[in-house]
């Protein structure tokens, strides 16, 4: 049961929501416009606010439905990790789309929610003092992916290395992000918003 669930974490993750919102709206392909990211973050630069919505709640559900599944199912903890992990790498490596995936944030975020209600909760608040302080998405998902395994310690510790593994996966994603940072050329979020319709 826990490989079955294992796999369907992963198929689910590989539908990319960003890639289908914007084909049903006929906005540019979010693989080869604006970031080259197909996520909820790139989707608000080339289409809007509710386009990105839609993405970011459809991609954070492709974390949380398998996980939940599979802790209603009995599946043992250190097996509910692998399924959480599963689903990012479906976002991140689909294999309906290429191998061509996202950055894993909101379908982590999805993943993670069902460890406590607590763990969801601090890892939204951290992203979002950190981008309303530096305005900056990557920065708070890169910030959010360091200290997340910190929370997991004290919060559920058997699941620290799971937890980890899987923000060093969305850390090393975002190393054009990075490297942009260092550089002074990465857009701010405020600027996504103004751009956005
Ligand atoms: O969640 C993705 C965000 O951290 C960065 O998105 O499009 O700027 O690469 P993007």
């Amino acid at each position: 049961m826990t490989l079955v669930m294992i796999v369907f974490a992963y198929l689910l993750g590989s539908i990319s929501s960003a890639v289908l919102v914007c084909t049903l709206r006929g906005l540019p392909d979010p693989r080869y416009n604006g970031s080259n990211n197909p996520g909820a973050t790139n989707v608000l630069r080339l289409g809007g606010k509710l386009a990105a919505l839609c993405v970011l709640l459809f991609d954070v559900a492709k974390g949380t439905i398998p996980v939940w599944i599979a802790w209603y199912l009995g599946i043992e903890p250190i097996s509910l990790a692998f399924v959480g992990i599963a689903a990012c790498l479906g976002h991140i490596y689909p294999i309906f789309f290429h191998f061509k995936g996202g950055k894993g944030v909101a379908t982590a975020l999805g993943a993670l929610a069902p460890i406590s209600d607590w763990m969801g909760l601090l890892i939204i608040a951290t992203w979002l003092i950190i981008v309303l302080i530096t305005q900056y998405a990557s920065l708070g998902a890169i910030l959010t992916s360091m200290i997340a395994p910190v929370y997991t310690y004290f919060i559920k510790p058997q699941y620290t290395i799971s937890v980890a593994l899987l923000c060093l996966l969305i850390i090393w994603r975002h190393h054009e992000n990075l490297k942009r940072l260092w550089s002074g050329q990465e857009p701010k979020i405020s600027e996504r918003l103004n751009k956005a319709k």
